[in-house]
């Protein structure tokens, strides 16, 4: 049986986020610099997207740009600003085609002018597009993400719209870039480190996390499959026990 057959789909986990990692390391490996790396890191996010939209998989999230990595040379971050522009570009055609929902979770405002006015006309000329909705983490920054939602709700209380005693979970999730959207059930990490890196801290609190040491321009479908069907021989209980499950 393939891999891909294997995969239960009426079992998908429903978002999938995923922290593309080695675009780096990749390139050093093959001789090349960084940028190649990220170059070739494109075809991943590719060959991922459309195999999360084949099985059925309704939200695809990756992580493309932190709040971090404006630390990174001033070279290194223009290719990927560079990089990203053509992507959205180039990719905006196949977005539409596939009925696929661009979206950016992150200080999209702090993007060069030029990039934001892209995303900005992706992200609208997709809007009403239905089976998947791939969204890229830009800018981001998840203690950053909880801080804004958190002025935001001090500001409606100051207002007198909601009481201190009001704000529950479902308050903060509302007020994150990701309000509307469900929590990912699973990330992905490559490349072999092991850590959340300032990514999607609330959202993550129940997920699976599945790491691989691929490096992200090397991930394939295949790779995807594996870390849904892992996913799928996980147990999840949500903090109940295996009994309490069983009678579920
Ligand atoms: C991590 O590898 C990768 C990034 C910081 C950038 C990811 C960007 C892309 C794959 C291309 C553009 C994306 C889209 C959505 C069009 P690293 O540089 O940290 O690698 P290293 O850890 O080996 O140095």
């Amino acid at each position: 049986m393939s891999l891909k057959e294997q995969v239960d789909i009426t079992r998908l986990p429903q978002h999938i986020a995923i922290i593309m990692d080695g675009n780096g390391r990749w390139a050093r490996k093959h001789g090349k610099n960084r940028i190649f790396g990220h170059t070739n890191g494109v075809s991943s996010v590719r060959e991922t997207s459309e195999g999360c939209a084949e099985l059925g998989v309704k939200y695809l999230t990756l992580y493309a740009f932190s709040t971090e990595n404006w630390n990174r040379p001033i070279t290194e971050v223009s290719a990927l600003m560079t990089l990203l522009l053509k992507t959205i570009k180039a990719e905006l055609k196949t977005l539409l085609k596939n009925d696929i929902r661009l979206k950016v979770i992150g200080d999209i405002a702090r993007l060069p002018v030029g990039v934001a006015k892209e995303l900005n006309e992706a992200m609208a000329r997709t809007a009403n597009n239905k089976r998947m909705d791939l969204v890229l983490a830009l800018n981001y920054s998840g203690k950053s993400e909880i801080v804004r939602a958190v002025k935001e709700i001090a500001v409606k209380v100051q207002k007198g719209e909601i009481a201190p005693d009001a704000i529950t979970e479902e308050v903060v999730s509302n007020n994150l870039y990701t309000a509307g959207i469900p929590d990912p059930e699973l990330l992905i990490r490559t490349s072999g480190e092991k850590r959340v890196s300032n990514f999607m801290l609330w959202q993550l609190a129940y997920a699976e996390y599945f790491f691989t040491d691929v490096f992200w321009p090397e991930f394939t479908r295949e790779d995807l499959y594996k870390a849904i069907i892992d996913f799928q021989n996980r147990e999840r209980r949500f903090g109940k026990t295996s009994e309490q499950l069983v009678t579920k």
